[in-house]
């Protein structure tokens, strides 16, 4: 299998007005194609903070990051926003959608920053829908969905531009259990087509859905490990 991460002795301190917080230090990590990694930890060790450099979204303080062979600081910001459009598919705790916009529209949503015509977009989206099984919901507006469809409906949406890699921050963090396996299940099954996952859980049982799990503590690496099934 091919890196498509490669991350040296990240450290994040964030500056407020004076206030040093030392969020990630001298964290390096190695992800391969196709892997399904849980990031664990808890609340304040430093997830958050990890996942938004691995997926492009703020910048190290130190250390090296490598996304697909290029180090990302090397990028212009208009290159690091191509990049993750076209490659890296985002899903949030909070589901982030347009109220009283339909399922479609919102799956729909990422394709406007994109170059491909707007007479393709409809049947992309239904095709993302299919994926997280909401055809039957294809016209609700958002605000009439129940939590666990909400997530689907953002899966999907992150699923739009065929992206190599979807990284998910507590996605199940406001489902009820039943909700947050149905969405495990969707997501181990993207996995298993072939596609990359990174999920920042702190739910053993959720974790157990991943094939790795990296653990932090105090913004360190504390233990990384293969899941054995
Ligand atoms: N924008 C920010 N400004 C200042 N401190 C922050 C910011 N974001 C996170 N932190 C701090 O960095 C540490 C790690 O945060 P975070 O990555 O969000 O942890 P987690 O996701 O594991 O809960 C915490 O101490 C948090 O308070
Ligand atoms: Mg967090």
């Amino acid at each position: 299998m091919s890196k498509l991460i490669e991350a040296k002795h990240l450290r994040r301190i964030y500056d407020d007005s004076g206030v040093q917080t030392v969020a990630l230090d001298d964290v390096s990590l190695e992800i391969d194609r196709g892997e399904f990694v849980a990031i664990m930890g808890p609340s304040g060790s430093g997830k958050s903070t990890l996942l938004h450099i691995l997926a492009m979204l703020d910048k190290q303080t130190s250390g090296s990051y490598k996304f697909d062979g290029k180090a990302v600081d090397t990028y212009s910001e208009d290159e690091i926003a191509k990049v993750r459009n076209k490659k890296a598919g985002f899903v949030f705790q909070a589901f982030n959608l347009l109220p009283r916009t339909t399922v479609l529209d919102n799956v729909e949503l990422p394709l406007l920053y994109s170059n491909i015509p707007e007479n393709k977009w409809r049947d992309m989206a239904l095709e993302a829908v299919k994926i997280v099984h909401l055809e039957h919901r294809l016209d609700h507006e958002s605000n009439q969905l129940s939590g666990g469809e909400k997530q689907r409906v953002a899966i999907a949406r992150a699923l739009i531009n065929e992206p190599e890699i979807i990284f998910a921050d507590e996605p199940t963090g406001n489902l009820d259990t039943k909700a947050s396996h149905g969405l495990m299940e969707i997501i181990k099954e993207l996995n298993e087509e072939g596609r990359t996952i990174i999920v920042i859980t702190h739910e053993e049982e959720i974790a157990r859905y991943a094939k790795r799990i990296i653990r932090l503590r105090d913004g360190k690496l504390e233990e990384d490990r293969v899941i054995k099934k």
